[in-house]
């Protein structure tokens, strides 16, 4: 434990494990619960760093994974970090680059070392081990840092899940022991599947270091959306209190809602840039695709109710000329209105925990 980093607990929800947070790293403070926008690539795809800014965004995600592969950590190094490297001054994430090998490259093979798989861009066979994960990781210079995890497939079978989850375990062994930097805050992964034993058992392995967070993993990978719900509602809880907790890959009003009331505080999702990409405006959970005919001659902004750039200053029948003419300001101006709408939802929520009206408030989402 340092002193660049510290999570204090300003109030509980009386009905739930809502919690309200303020985690504080070395570029400045994440107000939790939040939403975290991700750039993947060392770009949060279409936005500068001050649109992403004016959104709310106060801790972004990017990725060891493809970092490594493309430019390679060492001209991130070159330009002084990832954070002047991206020109983005607030709080970072660096996932570790397991679960990205897992889900998007073929050829992959898994050891008791380490992952092997084949660059996507010139075939190379690359290898990443807990200690080579976290050594980029340590170059990226992230303000946080994941251990290098085993994400199992929700097809596996009990045995699968639980070998999984032990080498999960000794995996961050061997993260805590390579992990060079105090200025940069490692974080554990719970895995465990849809086995609820085996995911208290990681909670249990996971609290014997005294980490900086704690992150839920392994989940909406799959498994049916009851079982999402089932594995945090029973898996925050016995998380430490006085710690931030992360879950990982989601990012839906209803599963954020449902997470944040089991007491997680950070959340991530490609949706709201994706969905940007393919002209669709989030709007108070719903998902309107700005190409239909109802849009054409509509002259009211996206949501009203938003403080968005784009909704202060553009209308429907605007963004929906920019999106049927691939127009690509119709991406920049839907990504700041998609983020900018989930961030200000984890910050109604926030307020409402402050309050202690969450559950009144957002009765509609709860069930
Ligand atoms: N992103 C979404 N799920 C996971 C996970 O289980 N592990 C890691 N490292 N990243 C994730
Ligand atoms: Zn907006």
């Amino acid at each position: 434990m340092t002193a660049n980093f510290s999570f204090q607990r300003l109030a509980k929800c009386s009905q739930t494990h809502a919690r309200v947070g303020i985690f504080s790293t070395p570029h400045g403070v994440v107000e939790t619960p939040r939403f975290m926008p991700v750039g993947t690539l060392a770009s949060v795809k279409t936005l500068t760093p001050s649109q992403l800014k004016d959104t709310g965004a106060q801790m972004i995600l990017s990725n060891t994974y493809h970092l490594h592969l493309q430019p390679g950590e060492d001209i991130v190094a070159g330009s002084g970090g990832l954070h002047k490297f991206m020109g983005w001054d607030g709080p970072i994430l660096t996932d570790s680059g397991g679960f990205q090998v897992f889900s998007l490259s073929k050829m992959r093979k898994v050891t008791e070392e380490g992952v092997t798989f084949r660059s996507p861009h010139d075939g190379k066979i690359i290898e990443l081990t807990p200690e080579r994960s976290i050594e980029i990781q340590n170059i990226l210079g992230a303000d946080v840092i994941m251990a290098f995890d085993e994400c199992p497939s929700h097809i596996s079978t009990y045995e699968e899940v639980e070998a999984a989850t032990a080498r999960t375990y000794r995996w961050l062994e061997r993260c805590i022991l390579s992990h060079k930097r105090l200025d940069q805050a490692l974080f554990g992964i719970v895995q465990g599947g849809i086995y609820l034993d085996l995911r208290s058992q990681a909670v249990v392995d996971l609290e014997k270091f005294d980490l900086h967070g704690y992150a839920i993993g392994g989940v909406s990978v799959g498994e049916e959306p009851d079982m999402i719900r089932k594995i945090v509602q029973d898996t925050a809880p016995l998380l430490p209190v006085n710690k931030p907790r992360y879950l990982m890959g989601v990012g839906t009003y209803k599963e954020m809602i449902m997470a944040i009331a089991s007491g997680m505080d950070i959340f991530d999702c490609v949706i709201p840039t994706r969905w940007a990409r393919h002209g669709t405006a989030m709007v108070k959970g719903e998902r309107w695709n700005l190409k239909n005919a109802q849009f054409r001659r509509d002259f009211s902004p996206i949501d009203a109710d938003c403080p968005c750039y784009t909704c202060q200053n553009f209308t429907r029948a605007y963004l929906s000329h920019l999106v049927r003419s691939q127009e690509i300001l119709a991406y920049t101006l839907l990504s700041i209105h998609n983020i900018t709408e989930l961030i200000q939802f984890t910050q109604k929520v926030r307020n409402s925990i402050l309050n202690d009206h969450f559950t009144k408030q957002f009765a509609q989402w709860l069930n």
